[in-house]
């Protein structure tokens, strides 16, 4: 089951599973920076019962192009749990992550991992080119 929810309606219990999901699905090099870039905003939050298996936020950030501030809704910590992969879970959070962007933001951004890359280009998402 997906949920979305603003960091502030999430409970410490859930914020730390969250974190600890992060820290272990990129190999213990979640910086505390990471982290904070997670918070908030919206967070999509793919449950199994009482136990997290994937995550997805959306941050509001400005992003000046062309001499104007535009509003951004910038993507982080997009993980699933490695037992739970290529079922489909990234993509029914990142459905939820997008349809917030286009309601909400002029545009949406993010940042890929070498790992994330295939997934969002699959998705219809474009390299940013300057
Ligand atoms: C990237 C990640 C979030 C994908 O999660 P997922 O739940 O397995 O993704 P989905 O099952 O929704 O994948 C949908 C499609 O994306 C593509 N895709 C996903 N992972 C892929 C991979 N590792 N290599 C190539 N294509 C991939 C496939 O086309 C896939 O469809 P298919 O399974 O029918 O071939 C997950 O591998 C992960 O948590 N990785 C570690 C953290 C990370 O790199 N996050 C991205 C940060 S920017």
């Amino acid at each position: 089951m997906i949920r979305t929810a603003h960091t502030s309606a999430l409970d410490n219990a859930t914020l730390r599973a969250a974190r600890a999901l992060l820290e272990v699905a990129f190999d213990g090099e979640l910086t505390a920076e990471d982290w904070e870039h997670c918070l908030g905003g919206i967070h999509a939050l793919a449950w199994e019962g009482d136990e997290l298996v994937g995550h997805a936020a959306v941050v509001q950030r400005r992003i000046v192009h062309g001499g104007r501030a535009l509003r951004a809704g910038y993507v982080e910590g997009v993980a699933v749990r490695a037992d739970r992969r290529r079922q489909g879970l990234a993509g029914a959070l990142m459905g939820d992550v997008e349809e917030i962007i286009r309601r909400a933001y002029d545009f949406g951004a993010l940042g890929s991992s070498d790992e994330g890359l295939p997934f969002y280009t699959r998705r219809g998402w474009k390299p940013w080119r300057v």
